[in-house]
């Protein structure tokens, strides 16, 4: 470690890892449920399992970014990070109101939780992923205007490089764009239009930067490639990205009572988002191709070319195969779109977490990489829960195709009801690769604990899997 006060990313990717298990766990849940359809009730209904599941995902990755962000940016900056006291208390505040969330979703009905918060001062509660109590909010908020003043007063004092610059504009505007998550309109359809400035600007907007910035930094570190040949992409994948993604917003704005024209934008901006995320992977094999050095972390390695990949694959891909408004209007709402939801979140986002934590938290723990042996257990479980979410999103996509064709396309569509048991044999493939995936996961905990091996394992492990 360069700097002293980068060690405070460690918790914060603890507790990542620590939130990760929970929301596989709370999958695992509800995909028992769609096949067993009173598994666990009452103590677990299907809608409270859903919101734990995906307020884990997004308050896990948040803890991930700021730790990304808190390693990263003191070696960018070549200084101390502002205030490590700051950054220490914002973890443990966040932490609890996460904490605090997620035993009220569990313990008191949803409509109760929103009385005993006072929602009807300021209503924001009730909206997919913006579940959260008010107050909850307001903590987000707090955490987040403390977290950007700390890393931006660190990057402005010290050296700035394109990597930090990008990282900040992504946080920023991160924590600008949840401010919508208090504008609660009454009108449905405003009500959805601006849902999606927080959901769609940040996922395919602002988190796109902060994910360039992140793997740049990584790829810079285990290369060696000179910095001004990242930065050159680096403005070229920004540019495409803010282009294609802020007008792109439009491919939701489809079907809910905005103006038509909206299929038009939203067809062809969305249309050219896969770029970025393309650019991304050339650039990440580009970097390693070109590398100056063998980094001895080989696994950081893989999980950074495995990210370029999958985020391409599930953002991009998945992500253009019901973009345009003609096919939209078959596929809104479908299995297709928790296929793509899934592998798109996993490809992008787990994945460039899990990638800067590969490579920063040996070297927080005193070494430059893990262990050989350690890294041939993460690269295991690297594989495992890669490929359980390829057939996680395949399993889904075959019950989406067949639901949207009974459903929706034939002359004579079936019943919502009737169709989910025609499918049914794909939920429960689902599951298996759920389970699979659970196990993957426990093995990257694993690995944080072996030891030992010489240093041809890794390296042939590398060889063998890739
Ligand atoms: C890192 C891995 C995972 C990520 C990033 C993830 C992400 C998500 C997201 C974003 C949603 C909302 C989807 C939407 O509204 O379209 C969701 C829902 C769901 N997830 Fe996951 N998930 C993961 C793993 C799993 C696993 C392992 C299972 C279980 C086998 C699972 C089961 C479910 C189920 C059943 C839903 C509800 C879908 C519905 O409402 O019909 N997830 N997940
Ligand atoms: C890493 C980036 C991305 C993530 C994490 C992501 C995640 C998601 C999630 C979770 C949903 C379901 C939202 C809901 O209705 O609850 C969704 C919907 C959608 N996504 Fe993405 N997405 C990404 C990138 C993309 C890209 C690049 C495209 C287009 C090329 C795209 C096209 C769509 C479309 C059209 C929908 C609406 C589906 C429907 O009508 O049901 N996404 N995305
Ligand atoms: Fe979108």
């Amino acid at each position: 470690m360069k700097f002293q006060s980068q060690a405070i990313a460690k918790p914060y990717f603890i507790a990542a890892i620590g939130l990760f298990i929970g929301q596989i766990l709370f999958g695992l849940i509800m995909g028992m449920q769609y096949v067993v359809g009173d598994f666990l009730f009452p103590e677990i209904p299907f809608n409270v399992a859903r919101m734990v599941h995906t307020n884990l995902l997004i308050v896990w990755l948040l803890f991930g970014f700021m730790g990304a962000a808190y390693y990263l940016v003191p070696e960018e900056s070549e200084r101390e990070l502002h205030s490590p006291l700051l950054a220490r208390v914002l973890f443990w505040l966040f932490l609890i109101a996460g904490a605090l969330t997620v035993l009220g979703y569990l313990l008191v009905p949803y409509a109760r939780l929103a009385e005993l918060t006072m929602n009807d001062l300021l209503p924001t509660m009730g909206r997919e992923f913006l579940e959260q109590p008010t107050i909850i909010k307001i903590g987000i908020v707090i955490v987040a205007v403390g977290f950007v003043y700390n890393i931006g007063m660190t990057i402005l004092s010290g050296r700035k490089t394109v990597v930090s610059m990008v990282l900040l504009t992504g946080l920023v505007g991160l924590a600008l764009l949840f401010l919508f998550s208090f504008y609660n309109p009454v009108n449905v359809v405003y009500d959805k239009f601006f849902w999606w400035w927080v959901v769609h600007l940040w996922v395919e907007g602002v988190w796109e930067l902060i994910m360039a910035s992140i793997l740049a930094f990584v790829l810079i570190k285990v290369t060696g490639v000179d910095r001004e040949i990242i930065e050159k992409w680096m403005y070229v994948i920004i540019a495409m990205a803010l282009i294609s993604g802020i007008i792109g917003t439009g491919h939701h704005y489809f079907w809910i009572g905005a103006p038509e024209y909206w299929q038009w934008w939203g067809s062809i901006f969305s249309a050219l988002e896969p770029l970025p995320f393309f650019m991304m992977t050339v650039f990440a094999f580009n970097m390693v191709n070109r590398r100056r050095r063998e980094h001895p972390n080989k696994v950081a390695v893989l999980w950074a070319l495995g990210t370029a990949v999958m985020a391409f694959l599930g953002a991009g891909v998945w992500g253009f195969l019901h973009t345009l408004a003609p096919v939209n209007y078959y596929t809104h709402g479908t299995q297709l779109t928790a296929a793509h939801g899934h592998m798109a979140f996993y490809g992008a986002y787990v994945m460039i977490v899990l990638t800067i934590i590969s490579y920063s938290m040996p070297i927080m723990r005193g070494q430059e990489a893990a262990d050989p042996r350690a890294q041939v257990v993460e690269m295991w479980s690297f594989w495992l829960m890669t490929v359980s979410m390829v057939f996680i999103t395949l399993f889904l996509s075959g019950a989406g195709v067949l639901q949207i064709w009974m459903q929706r396309y034939t002359e004579q569509p079936e019943a919502f009801m009737v169709v989910q048991e025609k499918i049914e044999a794909f939920y429960w493939l689902r599951e298996i690769a759920g389970g699979v995936f659970m196990i993957g996961l426990i093995l990257y905990v694993v690995s944080f604990f072996v030891k030992g091996g010489t240093a041809e394992m890794a390296d042939k492990a590398v060889l063998d899997t890739a």
